[in-house]
């Protein structure tokens, strides 16, 4: 058991998002390069032994039992028959609704960690199919490394990237993802590409980037300072942005030179997601 029942929940990047088409049920297909990177929100999961599930830090605004990592719980409740009930505590630090899957990455945490300690035994591909029910981005962080993604985002194999390391930024602009997914400038019919590999890809590009920079100025604002050092582009439907780099020393030194009111991280991609010894019946 960790210490004090901790557990790490990172952020995701999207380096390359394509609209592929639209799909039955409304949603869109996709497809994705998703990474993981060093920036996490920590939560403290502690089983109970009755059936409550408690969850100790709500969000402001969001009903508890609306909470993806309520819902997360509840979930696999049901889908295990596990009669055992949870404490959860979260610490945010990925900024909230900024595409980085904050939330989407606190309900795979929960999923990975209660398959272990209330014992459900379940594998890897049985929590992604439960973790598609809370979101589309909740598969990629059950699947715990680099991942080219298809569909809304439940298909995934893993693919190699360079080792990058990034400036992170959140300009200060709430995006509604539904909105940008239902504009009509948003482009719907890129190709699928039948063998995804870095260099196949590129040049990177995000679908989602154009519309998001012509409805928010603050989004654009930000894009163009990070544009004097670089290619930017968008994670997700934003607006979070990101720009990739060769090294530490280099986001630091770019971090520097941006304006202090703009917020920024530093941050370099994770290979394997730190619950990935978890799955050990993959
Ligand atoms: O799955 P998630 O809750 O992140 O999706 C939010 C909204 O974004 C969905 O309700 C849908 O309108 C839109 N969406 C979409 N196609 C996707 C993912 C999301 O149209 N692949």
């Amino acid at each position: 058991m960790q210490p004090e029942n901790i557990y790490l929940s990172p952020a995701k990047l999207n380096l390359d998002l394509r609209i592929i088409g639209k799909l039955p049920n409304g949603y869109h297909a996709l497809e994705s390069i998703f990474t993981l990177i060093d920036l996490y929100d920590t939560l403290k999961i502690q089983p109970r032994n009755d059936t409550q599930i408690v969850l100790h830090t709500p969000t402001v605004g969001v009903p508890t039992e609306q909470d993806l990592t309520v819902r997360a719980a509840t979930l696999l409740q049901h889908f295990s028959g596990s009669l055992k009930g949870v404490d959860i505590w979260i610490e945010k630090r990925i900024p909230m609704g900024g595409g980085l899957g904050g939330g989407s990455s606190n309900a795979a945490t929960v999923l990975l960690v209660l398959n272990h300690l209330w014992g459900c035994g379940l594998n890897q591909q049985q929590l992604i199919d439960i973790g598609v029910m809370l979101g589309a981005d909740v598969p990629f962080f059950i699947f715990g490394q680099t991942a080219f993604a298809r569909g809304v985002g439940e298909q995934l194999q893993a693919i190699d990237v360079p080792a990058q390391h990034y400036v992170l930024v959140r300009p200060e602009a709430h995006v509604a993802t539904p909105k940008i997914f239902a504009h009509p400038d948003l482009p719907r019919n890129s190709s699928s590409n039948p063998n995804p590999t870095w260099v196949n890809l590129q040049p990177l590009r995000n679908d989602m980037q154009a519309v998001v920079l012509q409805d928010y100025p603050k989004v654009q604002a930000a894009f163009a300072e990070l544009a004097k050092h670089g290619e930017p582009r968008m994670t997700g439907s934003g607006a979070c942005l990101f720009l990739p780099c060769e090294s530490v020393e280099q986001t630091q030194e770019i971090q520097k030179m941006l304006s202090e009111s703009l917020q920024s991280w530093c941050v370099q991609a994770i290979d394997k997601h730190p619950l990935y010894p978890l799955l050990s019946n993959r």
